[in-house]
């Protein structure tokens, strides 16, 4: 089984993901491509470290608008689908993929059946967005909340609003550093990243020549 993963920063997920291909925990998985839309991701570097190295590309919002001045933020999308596409993955898996895809590019991966899976460090329904982590911390320190959590979903237009298919607790202490938290919270990331890899190739059937041209000619 092929995967993509998108990233925008250090990789450690990608990390989980390289280091659990073709192990028990992810057999018969391949990362065949990893996108990142932030040129010093040190994920970049992790792609490039790992045996065999992974093919990385760099593909940023900004510098693409520039250097073409009648493209959209849907023009944008739609060249991260066809890089994704290009490599016939069986899933799309977002590592701390910090850009939010439009509906160009959902309907392409749609149209193929490919599923996306992204990692949202808090419970379904809390925190969507940027900077989950700290307000879940804030939130729970405050007395606010009572538990929190990670997940990995489904991607839908709604931001990290999709079908959950894994949601574990992270445990918390009252007046413990964020550091602390943080530290749990990742490892427990590391797991259900490949927890919920495995769980979607495992659904996923295989992509028929003929759906993929047909979409490469829509494309
Ligand atoms: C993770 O905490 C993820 O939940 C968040 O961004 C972080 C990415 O970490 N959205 P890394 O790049 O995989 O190390």
């Amino acid at each position: 089984r092929r995967i993509v993963v998108l990233i925008s920063g250090s990789g450690s997920n990608l990390q989980a993901l390289i280091d659990a291909q073709n192990t028990p925990a992810l057999p018969d998985c391949q990362i065949v491509r990893v996108i990142s839309n932030k040129k010093l991701a040190y994920g970049l570097t992790r792609a490039a470290n790992a045996q065999p190295p992974i093919p990385a590309a760099y593909l940023a919002l900004q510098p693409f608008l520039k250097a073409r001045p009648n493209a959209t933020r849907a023009d944008y999308d739609a060249e991260v689908g066809r890089l994704v596409i290009e490599k016939c993955p069986h899933a799309v898996v977002l590592a701390g993929w910090m850009h939010v895809l439009g509906e160009r590019f959902l309907d392409m991966l749609d149209a193929l059946r490919i599923p996306i899976i992204n990692l949202h460090p808090a419970l379904p329904g809390a925190f969507d967005g940027a900077h989950a982590i700290e307000r879940a911390y804030e939130a729970f320190q405050k007395g606010e909340i009572e538990k929190v959590g990670i997940m990995v979903h489904r991607v839908i237009k709604e931001v990290d609003r999709g079908e959950p298919i894994i949601v574990r607790e992270v445990p918390i202490e009252k007046g413990e550093p964020i550091e602390n938290f943080e530290e749990r919270l990742h490892k427990a990331e590391w797991e259900i990243i490949v927890l919920a890899t495995a769980k979607v190739l495992n659904d996923v059937c295989s992509i028929s020549p003929s759906m993929l041209t047909k979409v490469r000619m829509r494309i």
